[in-house]
């Protein structure tokens, strides 16, 4: 029996990185997964992959700051695969820049994306994951919403809020079987990272590497199994030691 066997995960981002991973490697574990994103073809040849490998998966476009988009989103979730038991919000997008030459659609789009997706998630599938008896959610923070860099306001306080957006539904949701939990990656080698210098990044962190997608895929898988039954508002760091200096 597969740890994921009879599940359902939604997956935000699921078309590129992190979210891709997880995607495959609950598949492969069991769970039937829909891959929500905004890059259509990337998406659907991730489901078209996960398929031919022998997994269940389907692509569905999702806007995560559109709040109809959710709602449509969980409904043909249901209407697929009978219910809904794993939220994983994934979906982000980052700045670069220092708050003096932010401007403020860099900050609403940032934390339109990166923080008020992750609200408009947990309230679309909230019921579902109530009537899973099971339901998970992990939401996809950073080590930066945990400490500053001195750049990226926009970036820093939507994951910040991630947090904590995290624990107080946790606690509302305590005694409704739904657990949710954050995760918080250091540098991780994705897309996101863009022209940024990875030389940098490497030299930054203590383990003298980037971070692989896996590596954050796998403690999420960790979080929405049943092995973590008794994890709940909890926030893991996956960092490569970063933060604990
Ligand atoms: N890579 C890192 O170093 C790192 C570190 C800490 C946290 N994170 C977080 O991990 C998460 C995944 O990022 P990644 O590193 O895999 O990057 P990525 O760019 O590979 O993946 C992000 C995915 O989100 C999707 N997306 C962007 N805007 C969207 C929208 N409006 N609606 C739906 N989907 C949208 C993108 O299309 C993409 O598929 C993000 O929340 C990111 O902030 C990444």
């Amino acid at each position: 029996m597969a740890r994921f066997d009879g599940q359902v995960a939604l997956v935000t981002g699921g078309a590129s990185g992190i979210g891709k991973a997880t995607a495959v490697l609950m598949a492969a574990e069991g769970a039937s997964v829909v891959i929500a994103d905004v890059q259509d073809d990337a998406g659907a040849a991730v489901a078209a992959d996960i398929e031919q490998a022998g997994g269940t998966a389907a692509y569905v476009h999702l806007d995560v700051t559109d709040e109809q988009g959710w709602t449509d989103a969980v409904a043909s979730t249901i209407e697929r695969f009978g219910g809904l038991d794993i939220l994983v919000n994934n979906a982000g997008i980052g700045d670069t820049e220092p708050l003096e030459v932010t401007t403020i659609d860099t900050w609403n789009k940032v934390v339109a994306v990166t923080q008020t997706s992750v609200f408009l998630g947990m309230k679309a599938a909230g019921e579902a994951l109530k009537q899973s008896g099971r339901g998970s959610v992990v939401n996809v923070s950073s080590m930066y919403g945990i400490v500053g860099s001195g750049v990226s306001p926009a970036y820093h306080a939507a994951k910040g809020a991630v947090r904590l957006l995290t624990k107080t539904t946790a606690l509302g949701w305590a005694k409704e079987g739904v657990r949710v939990n954050s995760v918080h990656p250091g540098y991780i080698d994705t897309p996101i990272l863009g022209d940024t210098d990875r030389e940098m990044l490497i030299g930054a962190t203590p383990m003298g590497r980037l971070g692989r997608p896996e590596e954050i895929a796998s403690t999420i898988a960790f979080l929405a199994s049943d092995e973590a039954g008794f994890a709940t508002g909890a926030e893991f760091v996956i960092d490569g030691g970063y933060t604990a200096g």
